[in-house]
């Protein structure tokens, strides 16, 4: 998925960084709880998950648990080529996506196609109607849903994240919808998915390393995710306004006059030895900040790394501009 703030293209920097930490402390990552908290699209511990003692990983959109208690939460294997194929070879239904965010509805919304906003709901209701019905685990629940969440993904019609959608529709929105299986790793360790605020959660959870990855900017992932949001619960609402917006829980950390307390407040409270916070160069919190708010609590290093990024445009075409970003990754070895 093209997530804002992704840390794919970053993840082997942040692993060195980490697995250098660790080690210099003589500890090994198979005793290691590893932790994160603001886990978007699970990236970053799904590389974790098959070397250390267990992952525990949250976010606070719907649709990232779906993602999250997928990759991460998953960890024994199934069979699911039956279950995959017969999803994909369902009649198209007119349910509640077609109704709201197709143009044939007449909802005045080209999110997808009228072909693809179909499939969506007649896939969506199966799965459900699978669960209800006791026919399928929840691990195989979440599975499926993080399966149709990617696919739906593939044939949005946006530049890249769901605050529009575009007047025509484009040449990736035109495919036919694909359900291929979310793919987890398998391991004999359980793991622990939470679907809160990071700085409610931390009261109840401990280990061994933090990983944070909060939003930098003001942009709530709430708003510009609302679709998978509303796939992920498909629940009953009225769609606002031209984008057909649900409501949304904010983030602090979105928002540049309470950041800065929010994420001291997680610093304090975590019962962890290692934090790693990745924070972009042009975030809300300038460097500074969080190197004085981490500093209050053990000693502290910053390792950086410039990479270029691709921003979006909110053209039809999709074209992208490479900008140089340096990405800043905080390291905290707590006071014990
Ligand atoms: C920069 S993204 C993380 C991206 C992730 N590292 C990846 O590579 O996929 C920030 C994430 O924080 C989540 N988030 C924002 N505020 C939060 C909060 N208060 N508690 C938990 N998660 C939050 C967002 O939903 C988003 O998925």
């Amino acid at each position: 998925m093209n997530y804002i703030g992704s840390k794919r293209r970053l993840s082997a920097f942040i692993r060195s960084v980490i697995l250098r930490t660790v080690a210099a402390d003589g500890k090994s990552l198979r005793d290691c709880v590893f932790a994160e908290l603001f886990g978007g699209t699970g990236i970053i511990s799904r590389g974790f998950k098959p070397e250390v003692k267990q992952v525990i990983i949250n976010d606070l959109e719907p649709y990232s648990y779906v993602l999250c208690r997928n990759y991460i939460g998953n960890h024994r294997p199934f069979d699911f080529r039956e279950m995959i194929r017969e999803l994909g070879s369902l009649r198209p239904q007119e349910g509640f996506i077609y109704q709201h965010y197709c143009a044939g509805s007449g909802s005045g919304r080209l999110y997808f196609t009228d072909a693809n906003g179909k499939r969506i709901d007649a896939i969506r209701s199966r799965i459900e109607a699978w669960k209800v019905g006791g026919a399928v685990t929840d691990d195989q629940y979440y599975f499926l849903l993080a399966s149709l969440i990617e696919a739906a993904d593939k044939v949005a019609n946006t530049a890249s994240v769901y605050g529009a959608f575009l007047k025509r529709v484009k040449p990736s929105a035109q495919k036919s919808l694909a359900l291929e299986p979310a793919l987890f790793s398998v391991n004999d360790n359980g793991h622990l998915v939470f679907n809160q605020d990071a700085n409610q959660l931390i009261h109840q959870i401990k280990g061994d390393i933090l990983y944070l990855d909060p939003p930098y900017n003001g942009r709530q992932y709430g708003a510009n995710y609302h679709l998978l949001n509303t796939i992920a619960l498909y629940d009953d609402f009225e769609p606002r306004g031209k984008t057909g917006l649900r409501d949304y829980r904010r983030s602090r950390y979105c928002r540049g006059g309470q950041v800065a307390e929010a994420f001291e407040e997680l610093i304090r409270h975590a019962d962890f030895r290692y934090v790693f916070v990745s924070y972009n160069n042009e975030g809300l919190m300038d460097a500074p900040t969080v190197a004085s708010i981490m500093s209050r609590y053990g000693r502290y290093e910053l390792a950086t790394t410039h990479y270029q990024r691709f921003k979006a445009d909110t053209d039809q075409n999709r074209t992208h501009q490479a900008t140089a970003t340096t990405e800043h990754l905080h390291i905290l070895v707590k006071d014990e």
